[in-house]
């Protein structure tokens, strides 16, 4: 018997090998990847101290935005608030802090028609940029006046920078249950206070309305300060609360309304298919 190797015998085993090497190849590759993906995930991760979360959105201090803030403010807010929002039939605005101004402008609550009305939710009188501007104008007088009220919270920013600080919808719930249901009524509906006060349904709110609502509290509703809630779970309760609102296209396509739940299978799923694709591709190679 020949000690070489019959030719028949090596025609198999070279394709056995290299069946061999693309066995462990593929999960090899997979492993790297799979270490790879979790570097990096790791890495944005908030355990590195990574970029700082901004809670508030940054108000202009371009002096053109404040000059069109000032005319605007001159020609529909100073006859009830005063030249320079010092205060005349209606309460002063220094220092109310840019929440406030673009919660009561944005909402449709002011300009008032007149001052002994309650302020109500109507459609925005201003466009967004007009907002914009009487916020920047009344922020330049508060930082002229000393320290300003609360900003306009980045409802955005937990969930869409940092995937730690995002809230969860159960977090929400808890908080909306313990601190505003009492008025708000657990579906967010709404109702009457003792007072005559319309307590309003929560439906129209924006997750940024609920957020500077929750900072401000318009009169009657108590105001929260960082003290009561934080500004992630001010999120959280803002997530849950335009959750709550737009339960009806649940299963549709508005993820959006879902927050991080979805978003992160959504991740997920996107990540194994890249996954997929990459052991394909280095397999193809074997
Ligand atoms: C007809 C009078 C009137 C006009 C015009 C008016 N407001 Fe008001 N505003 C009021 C009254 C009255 C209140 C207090 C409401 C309350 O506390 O129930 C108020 C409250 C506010 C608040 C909340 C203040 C706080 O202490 O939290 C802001 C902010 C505000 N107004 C901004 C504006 C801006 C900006 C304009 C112009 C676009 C404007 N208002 C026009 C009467 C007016
Ligand atoms: C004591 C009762 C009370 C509590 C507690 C309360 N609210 Fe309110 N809320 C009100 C009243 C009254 C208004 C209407 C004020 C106005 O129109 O000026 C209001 C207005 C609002 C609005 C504006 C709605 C719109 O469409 O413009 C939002 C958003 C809101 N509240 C959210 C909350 C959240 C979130 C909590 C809990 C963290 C809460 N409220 C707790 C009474 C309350």
């Amino acid at each position: 018997m020949s000690t070489a190797v019959p030719s028949s015998e090596r025609g198999w085993r070279r394709p056995l090998a290299a069946l061999r090497r693309k066995a462990m190849g593929g999960p090899l590759a997979l492993v790297g990847v799979a270490v790879a993906l979790f570097a990096v995930l790791a890495w944005a991760g908030p355990a590195q101290a990574g970029p700082p979360v901004h809670w508030t959105v940054p108000v202009s201090t371009k002096p053109a935005d404040i000059q069109a803030g000032n005319v605007l403010f001159n020609e529909h807010c100073s006859a009830c608030h005063g030249v320079g929002a010092v205060g005349a039939s209606a309460p002063s605005l220094l220092n109310v802090g840019p929440a406030a101004v673009d919660f009561f402008v944005a909402t449709g609550r002011m300009p008032l028609n007149s001052p002994k009305a309650q302020p109500m939710r109507n459609k925005p009188y201003f466009s967004p940029k007009q907002i914009a501007e009487i916020v920047a104008y009344v922020n330049a007088l508060d930082v002229a006046h000393g320290t300003p009220g609360p900003g306009i919270p980045n409802v955005v920013a937990a969930c869409k920078t940092q995937s730690a600080e995002c809230p969860t919808l159960s977090e929400g719930n808890q908080l909306f249950l313990l601190n505003c249901a009492q008025c708000h009524d657990a579906s967010g509906s709404g109702g009457m206070l003792s007072q005559g006060y319309v307590i309003p349904s929560l439906r129209d709110a924006t997750a940024t309305q609920v957020a500077e609502a929750i900072r401000v509290g318009p009169r009657p509703m108590p105001n929260f300060g960082p003290g009561q809630l934080t500004d992630q779970q001010v999120m959280a309760v803002a997530d849950y609360v335009t959750w709550l609102s737009h339960r009806p296209d649940r299963g549709g396509l508005g993820i959006a309304h879902f927050g991080p739940v979805p978003e992160g299978f959504v991740a997920i799923i996107f990540g194994l298919g890249i996954l997929l694709v990459i052991s394909r591709l280095i397999g193809n190679r074997g």
